[in-house]
């Protein structure tokens, strides 16, 4: 049966929820596109951007992004997008969009209270005792296992809405997708706009609904897969994928380094065939490649499926900053010269290069092991929030480095652009005669100066 009673595509009211380094980006795209890329038709939707944090609604409507992504005059400037954090705003909403975030709880297993408690929020905004409209769409794109968008959120949202999900008769009814977000924070060429957006559907009209909806602004167009599951699985393999190669040359760069060859010299020589993959060892955090693949490990051992090279790769992945600190007690342990206090100084903490996000920063992991070995730490990292690092650690980050001192232990975190004029030079003035460098992005090579 055909279904007329699916939103206009060109004039729903669309409520992105979650407003962070996903929701934000996504919803000012979804604003900002008046002419539809798939047909000549106009754009006349609503955008309203929802978050539950009062304080990112109050500072978004001022025109400032905590994340360090937006400046304020693109903010302000954009008509046709509403923030807000009150319910009621929802009311009127065709199509809601979840960007909420997907972590790992303290057993390294999928926390899905925020996910949860976003589709009870949705289920009793539809529920039709609130609201006239009917036919509603929910698309999901925070990380999900396959299986979460049918087997845990739909069940609550059928539950608070007591509407019925995909219902034949077109009435008292809502439908669902899962579209995976691929954004990569920091990366200023692989925007939302140009990165091929991958759609799904509860029913085939419903899926071709969704793909048309992301086709009419996205340049990079859609691939529009058979079900939810396909598309869940694919977002999640993607970051798999990434671990589990990291993961081998970062075990490869702890067994070379136990047969004293150098495990750069060595990639750098396996990569003039040209079907090797370029990836170098190196410290994995954030909120995606690091969690992601727990989430399907716990779904395969729900199932009784051992996913057993995926566990190892986040095993090696996970201990990379306690093997880096102790490659840097072996180094001090080598040195000629003794120093009462070590003064270290680090470039960049965040969990990678031009990126604010502090989430699962291994080098947070590692700091804390050099305060226990009474180092005296300074950082340097001008994308950070200061506030919220000096919480976790209990250090206050500088912009810049700071002057007339000198450092006996140097870490080259990240190579942010705001690095990119540090130099050795740079390193020689800061430095003392028996200064230790480790450089974590290859970029410095020469005596005194270590890699991963
Ligand atoms: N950050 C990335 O690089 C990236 C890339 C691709 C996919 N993802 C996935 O996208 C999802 C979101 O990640 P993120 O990095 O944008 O997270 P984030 O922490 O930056 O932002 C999430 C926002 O959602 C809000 N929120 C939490 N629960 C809510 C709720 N129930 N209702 C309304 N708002 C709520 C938070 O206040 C926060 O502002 C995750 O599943 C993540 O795995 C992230």
């Amino acid at each position: 049966m055909h279904n007329n009673n699916l939103p206009n595509i060109s004039n729903c009211i669309v409520a992105v929820i979650g407003l962070g380094y996903v929701g934000l980006p996504l919803s000012l795209a979804i604003a900002k596109n008046k002419n539809c890329l798939r047909s000549d038709k106009k754009l006349n939707r609503r955008v309203i951007g929802y978050d539950l944090n009062s304080q990112r609604i109050r500072e978004l409507k001022e025109g400032f992004d905590k994340n360090i992504v937006f400046k304020k005059k693109e903010l302000i400037d954009l008509k046709f997008i509403e923030y807000t954090n009150d319910l009621e705003d929802l009311k009127n909403v065709d199509i809601f969009i979840v960007t909420v975030p997907t972590p790992i709880d303290k057993k390294k297993e999928p926390d899905l209270s925020l996910i949860k408690k976003a589709s009870f929020e949705i289920g009793k905004i539809i529920n039709s005792d609130n609201t006239k409209k009917d036919n509603q769409i929910i698309i999901f794109e925070s990380t999900f296992y396959p299986g979460i968008t049918e087997e845990i959120c739909i069940p609550i949202i059928e539950k608070t809405s007591k509407k019925k999900f995909n219902s034949s008769v077109l009435k008292n009814t809502f439908y669902c997708g899962y579209s995976p977000e691929r954004i990569n924070p920091g990366d200023q060429n692989n925007t939302i706009d140009n990165i091929v957006k991958v759609t799904s559907g509860s029913n085939p009209e419903v899926a071709i609904w969704i793909d048309n909806f992301y086709g009419s602004f996205i340049k990079a167009g859609t691939h529009k897969v058979k079900s939810i599951k396909v598309a869940e699985a694919a977002k999640i393999i993607e970051n798999t994928q990434r671990d589990i190669n990291i993961a081998l040359v970062n075990e490869l760069a702890i067994f070379f380094k136990k047969l004293g060859i150098d495990t750069n010299e060595v990639l750098d020589a396996a990569a003039t065939k040209w079907n090797f993959h370029k990836y170098r060892p190196g410290l994995v955090g954030g909120h995606c490649i690091g969690v992601d693949p727990y989430y399907l490990t716990y779904k395969a051992n729900q199932i009784g499926f051992k996913a057993s090279l995926i566990s190892s790769g986040r095993k090696i992945n996970d201990f990379m900053h306690e093997y880096l600190f102790l490659e840097i007690i072996s180094q001090i342990s080598k040195r000629k010269i003794e120093y009462e206090v070590e003064k270290v100084l680090i470039f960049g903490v965040t969990y990678k290069e031009n990126c604010s996000d502090l989430r699962n920063s291994q080098m947070l992991f590692l700091i804390e092991n050099l305060k226990k070995e009474n180092m005296e730490i300074t950082i340097v990292d001008p994308n950070v929030n200061k506030d919220l690092l000096y919480s976790e650690i209990g250090i206050k980050a500088n912009n810049e480095i700071p002057e007339n001192k000198k450092y006996t232990l140097i870490i080259f975190a990240l190579n942010n652009k705001n690095f990119y004029s540090i130099s050795e030079k740079v390193f020689a003035e800061i430095s003392t005669p028996g200064t230790i460098i480790f450089d974590l992005v290859n970029r410095f090579f020469g005596d005194n100066i270590f890699h991963l």
